[in-house]
């Protein structure tokens, strides 16, 4: 079928197989670019392994690395009787996993719950037929909206509201163009409470422990979950707000969970990174304007990021190549640092107050915060033929 974008509000509910693929190649060709990460990992654990953040880090540990890779994620495969395209996550997998086998590597995908006690074991399943039958490297990025207690049932939701006091802020409607204002209201303690179980860090915490109990944690292996700051503009939605909340509680869980990997000689951390179009952000309030600016603000410094990048340089400069983290007081390894740059904040506090819906064009990368977004979905890839047919 031929297959155009489809947005509903922060989501696009089509995607497009051969964009999907060809973003995973130019990951791929990115990364081989930049040459081989010596002492690399040899199996990694990916779980969140088929968009944004998560993604990169698997073809950072397959292509970068030479590593097999064990991917949990939760998408949508292509229904053909409804005529109904998979989701990007779908397609980037697939591309993906043929793409390592072609290339040698063991690739396991597990599509499910990564919350619940039967994908860690089937997890652990994976990981016990791969070649070297354990892991030495876990990446932890879900951005997920619900979980379901694996050990009550009880399901809880994660929101995106303020604590303390209501917020109103400049806003983005991506789908219009139109600088709006929003009122971002106080979460209950229940909201708040219910937002950390969700996004915090105790289900990061029962996958080490699984994997620990079921021997699966190599020699020497690092796990690393991944974290957002941003900067004070945006904290009262973000880091002062109930996702903030969760987020502080997932890097809290760290010593624990560097505890168990103490046993193994190994190590965890959570590293913050930069603020970026994906599935996930542009789901939160205030955060689309602020990417724009400081997508404009960045590319003309020359400091622009994407995930591939960003990930890529985690490996590279951070945990690899004979290189230990370079941790700020807090333990945590930063990757947004150009994001927060002096220089690049400053330009983007001196934007933000005069934006609005006339200027928006002219002081922001809004065009490309929508290329980006349509791209996450695989539209609006160079080299594609839409007009074409499609296997979904
Ligand atoms: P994303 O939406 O692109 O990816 C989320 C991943 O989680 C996907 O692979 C999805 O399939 C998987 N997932 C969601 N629910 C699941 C479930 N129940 N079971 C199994 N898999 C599930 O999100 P993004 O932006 O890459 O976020 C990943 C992590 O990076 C999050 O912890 C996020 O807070 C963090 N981060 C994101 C930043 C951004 O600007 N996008 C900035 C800094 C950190």
């Amino acid at each position: 079928m031929v297959i155009e974008p489809k947005v509903k509000g922060f989501v696009c509910i089509t995607a497009h197989p051969t964009g999907c693929q060809k973003n995973v190649e130019e990951q791929i060709a990115y990364v081989k670019g930049k040459g081989a990460i010596r002492g690399g990992c040899r199996s990694a654990l990916i779980i969140g392994a088929s968009t944004g953040y998560g993604l990169a880090s698997r073809i950072c540990a397959a292509f970068g690395c030479g590593a097999d890779t064990v991917g949990v994620f939760f998408e949508r495969p292509g229904d053909v009787k409804r005529e109904r395209p998979g989701s990007a996550g779908w397609y980037n997998t697939k591309a993906f996993s043929k793409l390592a086998a072609e290339a040698g590597l063991y690739v396991a995908d597990i599509n499910g719950d990564a919350f619940s006690d039967a994908v860690k074991e089937q997890a652990i399943e994976a990981i016990k037929k791969s070649p070297m039958g354990k892991v030495d490297l876990i990446i932890y990025s879900l951005a997920s909206p619900r979980r379901t207690d694996p050990k009550t049932g009880q399901v809880y939701k994660s929101v995106l509201k303020t604590v303390g006091q209501p917020r109103t802020d400049k806003s983005l409607n991506t789908d219009t163009g139109e600088v709006v204002e929003v009122n971002v209201p106080v979460a209950t303690e229940q909201e708040i409470s219910d937002t950390v179980k969700t996004m915090g860090g105790e289900d990061w915490k029962l996958w080490i422990e699984a994997l620990d109990k079921a021997g699966v944690i190599a020699d020497g292996c690092k796990s690393i979950a991944y974290s957002y700051l941003g900067p004070t503009l945006t904290y009262p939605i973000y880091r002062d707000g109930t996702i903030g909340c969760a987020k502080k509680d997932l890097e809290a869980t760290v010593p624990q969970i560097a505890a168990i990997m103490k046993k193994h000689g190994g190590s965890a951390y959570v590293s913050m990174n930069k603020a970026l179009v994906t599935q996930a952000s542009s789901a939160i309030p205030v955060v689309p304007l602020y990417i724009s600016i400081l997508y404009k603000v960045m590319k003309q410094k020359g400091v622009h990021e994407d995930c591939i990048m960003q990930i890529q340089r985690l490996f590279a400069d951070e945990l690899y190549n004979s290189k230990e983290p370079d941790l700020d007081e807090q333990g945590r390894i930063r990757i947004d640092n150009l994001e927060l740059r002096d220089d690049v904040q400053k330009e983007v506090f001196d934007i933000w107050p005069r934006i609005e819906t006339q200027n928006l064009n002219e002081l922001t990368d809004f065009e490309g915060y929508k290329k980006e977004f349509l791209k996450l979905f695989g539209f609006g890839v160079p080299g594609v033929d839409y007009s074409k047919d499609v296997e979904i």
